[in-house]
């Protein structure tokens, strides 16, 4: 975030936040830095600056989009109320990535941005570029990932430009995502419980630190078992995802939708042992290779030893398995250096379900629809 600081601080960037805060008061949409993804952002008052955010991004019109504000005040123009639970996790984690739903006052925002839902999701990014954008813009700007729909989401302006070039007013660049994963979306429920809805940047333990241990219900990453032969199957894309995990917590609407996934077909391979996970991803490879395909295999770093050289035609490391940080950050990235090295088999190791591994799990079941393969 230093960097970014920095960057801000260089005239030709101030210029660039004034000329984008322009655009958007003129209702064209702009894409801009987070510290979890890039946004495409439009006035969220503005009915047909949000319509030609759905238009760019191909997005379904039943998933409703967050609202960015710069500062704690502009929250009561948009919703009624604020639960002592949702103040106090704003509290600790705002600015961050942190998105809370909230009820919706009618009436100020385009019905487009909340698909009609009487609540809306609401985040402060932590972001240098993105508060000096939506200060001087002055309103609430709606902004999903700038991504096309169901590609990974963008973690540099670069990203944004192969996805959406032609179809948005520009793209403010403030370098690489320091987080890389979107905000965790949370609910507080009648009883005060935070229903985890998507999990992201803000972790269940850091929720729990202010909410309480009991009082965090979240969402697993879900695995619809598949077999592995499926893999030998042509890849169909995209498809919905199965509700899946038997929880009764509400969820984002989107995260029905599949997402995140590079073009070939994606599978997550977990093991007992990181031997025999690799030991069979190997396998898989080689007989995907034997038929003609082009591989890729995304993994950890230490476990790169336990794979025959060339093991993929395409090898990407998350980076050390100690460092979800690091993983988070990189995660998009390599899922779309498979699309440039036109990878259509790729396989992908499994992290542990616990702190920000939970929401790089959740991304990584979204991006292979749930394909799973468990070796001993
Ligand atoms: O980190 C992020 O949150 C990024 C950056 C740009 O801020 N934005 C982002 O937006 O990830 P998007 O549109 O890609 O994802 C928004 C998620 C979707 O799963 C959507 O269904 C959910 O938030 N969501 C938005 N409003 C909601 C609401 N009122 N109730 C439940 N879920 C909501
Ligand atoms: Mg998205």
């Amino acid at each position: 975030a230093e960097g970014v600081t920095g960057r801000e601080r260089n005239p030709a960037d101030v210029a660039a936040i004034a000329e984008a805060a322009e655009m958007l008061k003129a209702g064209n949409t702009v894409a801009f830095p987070t510290e979890t993804v890039y946004g495409l952002g439009a006035d969220a008052r503005n009915a047909e600056a949000v319509e030609a955010i759905f238009k760019a991004k191909g997005r379904p019109s039943d998933n409703p989009l967050i609202v960015h504000i710069a500062d704690r005040a502009a929250l009561g123009e948009l919703v009624t109320e604020v639960p002592a639970v949702a103040a106090a996790l704003m509290d600790a984690y705002w600015p961050g990535p942190l998105t809370v739903v909230l009820p919706l006052r009618a009436g100020v925002l385009s019905a487009r941005v909340t698909a009609g839902l009487d609540t809306v999701g609401v985040r402060m990014p932590d972001h240098p570029v993105a508060l000096a954008l939506l200060a001087e813009a002055g309103c609430p700007v709606a902004a999903p990932s700038a991504n096309r729909s169901g590609r990974p989401s963008p973690t540099l302006a670069g990203h944004v430009l192969d996805d959406l070039a032609g179809k948005i007013g520009g793209v403010l660049d403030g370098g690489a995502a320091g987080v890389g994963l979107e905000s965790t979306v949370v609910q507080v429920q009648p009883d005060g419980s935070v229903a985890v809805l998507r999990p992201g940047g803000i972790t269940a333990a850091q929720l729990a630190a202010v909410a309480g241990e009991a009082a965090v219900t979240g969402v697993s990453a879900a695995p619809d078992f598949t077999p592995p032969q499926e893999a030998a199957e042509a890849p169909e894309r995209p498809a919905p995802d199965a509700a899946g995990d038997g929880s009764p917590a509400p969820r984002a609407p989107g995260m029905k939708y599949a997402h995140y996934a590079p073009r070939g077909w994606l599978g997550v391979v977990r093991g007992s042992s990181p031997a025999g996970a690799a030991k069979a991803a190997a396998g898989l490879l080689a007989a995907a290779r034997e038929r003609g395909e082009t591989t890729g295999m995304l993994l950890f770093e230490e476990h790169l030893p336990l794979y025959p050289a060339g093991a993929a035609d395409c090898v990407v490391s998350l980076g050390p398995l100690a460092s979800p940080e690091t993983a988070a950050r990189s995660l998009y990235a390599a899922l779309r250096r498979f699309d440039e090295a036109e990878a259509t088999y790729i396989l992908a190791e499994a992290c542990p379900e616990t702190g920000l591994g939970s929401a790089i799990m959740n991304r990584l079941m979204k991006a292979a629809a749930g394909r799973v393969i468990d070796a001993e």
